[in-house]
């Protein structure tokens, strides 16, 4: 992953990164990602590694490689809560692990400024030495994903820069995570984001103190109307929300942003997909009746992220680099740390 966020900095760009459980939505995302001739960052979380039982998962991955070969692909551990987790990832085949000492193993603790950074430290020596990407948090995120978060509204734990800084110093991270009033989850604001609640200074501040940093926003779907209508009108029941606005991204992305985390859209635009067939089909049972528009729905989604995000057209500007030559690259230090 490093050489994707490198990349992505050095054209100005930013990479979506896409959640999955299962083989339709890692279908969705390389389609999106042929589509678009765009990198591709897809990311599970611990839920869904349970889930999908990892060598399912990790046989996906290996598939959607044989299938995309000309797109640069990342397997990235999402919320690590812990070093054995990582290493787990690593052992498994993951490509990039994320570290979230932010909170304590139980996932849901905020945790010490001294705890995160030996945790995400000791995940920097034994993931750099395979090659492999860590990405750290600083500041706690809001809401709960796959039961993992502090909870609460995003503003309760946001980053520090000037503890930012020292993180990144004393850590070593290839990519960092920071709380500036996301959450996970459909229900990131009430209205409209503002200044006040979506705190995009801190985020530039952040970025002006470690201009080489790359920078992770979490919590970026933008949780569209007309994707929440889709379910509603086919009896689902979502409360009013808003999410974060793409142009609220793009600022980031100007700013440092070269990571951002999307789970929640792809998820609206799959469960409206099959609400719209159960609703309008009810004669029908055979499974691909509604896998497949909810398929193409997600695809839809994630191929726009990609457009907007402008990792689009990315795709061949790069081979990837073997974790054999990265392992290589961290130990002479080339990798600027
Ligand atoms: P959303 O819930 O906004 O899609 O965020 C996903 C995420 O940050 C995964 O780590």
């Amino acid at each position: 992953m490093r050489q994707l966020l490198d990349e992505a900095a050095k054209g100005g760009y930013g990479v979506g990164a896409f959640n999955v459980n299962n083989m339709e939505q890692i279908q969705s995302i390389m389609e999106a990602a042929r589509e678009t001739q765009s990198p591709v960052i897809v990311q599970a979380s611990r839920g869904a590694r349970a889930y999908s039982q990892d060598r399912f998962l990790y046989h996906l991955m290996i598939a959607a490689t044989e299938i995309y070969p000309e797109i640069p692909t990342v397997l990235h551990q999402d919320h690590g809560n812990s070093v054995a987790t990582c290493k787990s990832a690593i052992d498994m085949g993951f490509t990039s692990v994320m570290m979230d000492g932010s909170l304590m193993e139980d996932g849901k603790t905020p945790a010490s400024f001294e705890y995160n950074v030996a945790v995400t430290r000791e995940v920097v020596e034994l993931a750099h030495a395979k090659g492999v990407t860590v990405e750290g948090e600083i500041g706690c995120l809001g809401g709960i994903e796959d039961g993992h978060g502090a909870g609460g509204d995003g503003l309760e734990h946001l980053t520090d820069p000037e503890q930012a800084v020292e993180f990144v110093k004393q850590t070593g991270v290839d990519a960092l995570a920071i709380a500036i009033g996301t959450s996970h989850g459909a229900y990131k604001f009430s209205s409209k984001p503002t200044g006040e609640t979506l705190k995009m200074d801190t985020l530039i501040e952040i970025h002006r103190r470690l201009p080489n940093t790359h920078l992770v926003m979490h919590g970026s779907s933008s949780v569209p109307k007309d994707l929440q209508d889709i379910i509603n009108q086919y009896g689902g029941k979502l409360k009013p929300t808003w999410g974060v606005p793409v142009e609220e991204i793009q600022l980031g992305i100007r700013n440092g942003v070269r990571k951002i985390n999307v789970d929640t859209d792809n998820r609206l635009a799959i469960t409206g997909a099959i609400r719209k067939v159960f609703a309008e089909k009810p004669e029908e049972f055979d499974p691909r009746s509604y896998m497949k528009p909810a398929r193409d729905a997600m695809k839809k989604v994630v191929a726009l992220r990609m457009t907007q995000f402008g990792q689009a057209g990315h795709a061949k500007d790069y081979a990837p680099i073997p974790l054999s030559e990265m392992i290589k690259r961290y130990a002479s230090e080339t990798v600027a740390v």
